[in-house]
């Protein structure tokens, strides 16, 4: 469109590629909108609104919130930034992590009056009468998978959600669910160094199911640009196994060593991080989309330039072995307390555990900013189905 002395306003943007999530179409390239609203430090409302306008006009439309995320603002905000140009987003959303009692009192649910709940209220929060991918956001405490699937598969017949997905799920509990209702896509954290969902690609591959990576940029640390000293106490990673302490020194070999590729490619640390993850696809034979997530302008624009970054032999090999190298645990385990275990362990650690035990969870060494909503993860069950009167192993 020309400005009124003819002129264009802003550069036409270059279109985005697009992917196809089992018939529902988004952009290359997402983005995630959860430190908007909290866990990354101080946000501006009116700079996250203009970083999710600016990705539109660039093109990033797949667009990430949950109703967990700000305890309902992060969908408020989406839903005013998105006011007007419905039609150009595709809307994820997710559900599941009942906040309700305060944070001390997280509990994962899926039951069936729940779910319908918890989408009536997203789509009132986002102002919209559709949402295009909904979540469960970790398997529930307080119900099969066969009931939370087949809820949300009512939300799909009455026209208010267009497609399913998971968070965070084991192959068991994916064929379960993929068996009650298509799943389009799992979100997962993956990234440089983070690989567990490598595990899971034949599953996906044989079923059909795309992987939505969250965290690609490592929580921002793979960027070279977090100075883990500064901090505030209300960010999440200022509590985080793998910023802290000896593991958050050590690892910052890890961040080195991606920014030394860059300064041979000549490009910004966070664009090599995206651009491995999109270079995953191939490898893995699943679509694969990560959703950066940012608050600021300068960032998403940065970010959409990976997708023009093809990264050499050298750089892959480089970049392939840095995972293994990783100190510390993507959250604190259950119980809190500072041992970290195994991240292979922690992805298929996705069973049913007491509400005591997720209480315990969702406390992590006297840190109220690292209850971020994923910590409150159910724990590993005894072998078998899990099931909701399983009681945690010990
Ligand atoms: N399913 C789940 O359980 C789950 C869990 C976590 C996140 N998510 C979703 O995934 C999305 C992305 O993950 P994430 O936000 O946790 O982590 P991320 O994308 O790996 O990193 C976000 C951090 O990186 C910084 N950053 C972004 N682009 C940058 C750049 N070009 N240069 C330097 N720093 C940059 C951001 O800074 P600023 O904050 O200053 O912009 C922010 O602190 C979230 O927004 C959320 O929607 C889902």
């Amino acid at each position: 469109m020309s400005g009124a002395d003819g002129a264009d306003p802003r550069p036409t943007p270059p279109r985005m590629s697009t992917v196809d999530l089992r018939g529902l179409t988004v952009s290359a390239q997402g983005l995630g909108c959860m430190g908007m609203s909290e866990w990354y430090g101080q946000a501006d409302w009116d700079e996250s609104v203009a970083t999710i306008r600016r990705g539109v006009e660039l093109g990033v439309t797949f667009l990430d919130t949950a109703n967990v995320y700000g305890d309902g603002h992060n969908e408020v905000l989406v839903g005013r930034a998105v006011h007007g140009r419905r039609d150009q987003v595709q809307l994820a959303t997710k559900f599941g992590i009942d906040r309700s009692g305060g944070d001390g009192s997280r509990a994962l649910r899926g039951d069936r009056a729940y779910v319908k709940r918890a989408c009536d209220a997203s789509l009132l929060r986002l102002g919209v009468e559709t949402i295009d991918l909904y979540y469960l956001h970790r398997p529930a405490q307080n119900a099969e998978i066969e009931e939370t699937i087949g809820a949300m598969s009512e939300l799909v017949a009455e026209g208010k959600v267009r497609h399913l997905g998971l968070s965070e799920v084991d192959e068991d509990l994916l064929r379960r669910a993929h068996a009650v209702h298509p799943i389009a896509a799992v979100q997962s954290e993956y990234s440089i160094w983070s690989r567990e969902p490598e595990q899971l690609a034949p599953v996906m591959r044989e079923l059909g199911v795309a992987l939505v990576p969250y965290s690609p940029l490592g929580r921002g640390f793979l960027t070279g640009t977090v100075r883990r000293s500064e901090l505030g106490p209300q960010d999440f990673r200022s509590s985080n196994p793998r910023f802290t302490g000896e593991a958050g020194r050590s690892n910052e070999a890890i961040a080195a060593a991606v920014g030394s590729v860059a300064v041979r490619l000549g490009v910004p640390a966070a664009q090599v991080a995206l651009a491995w993850v999109h270079s995953q696809a191939a490898r893995l034979g699943i679509p694969v989309v990560p959703i950066p997530g940012t608050k600021r302008v300068r960032w998403l624009e940065q970010n959409v330039g990976a997708l023009d970054v093809e990264l050499d032999q050298e750089a892959l090999a480089e970049l392939e072995s840095l995972s293994d190298r990783v100190v510390g645990a993507r959250y604190w385990p259950r119980g809190g307390g500072s041992t970290a275990f195994a991240c292979t362990a922690e992805l298929t650690a996705v069973g049913y555990v007491s509400s005591r035990s997720v209480n315990e969870a969702g406390t992590s060494p006297g840190k109220a900013a690292s209850r971020e909503e994923a910590d409150v993860r159910p724990a590993r069950t005894t072998a078998g189905r899990p099931g909701v009167s399983r009681r945690p192993r010990a």
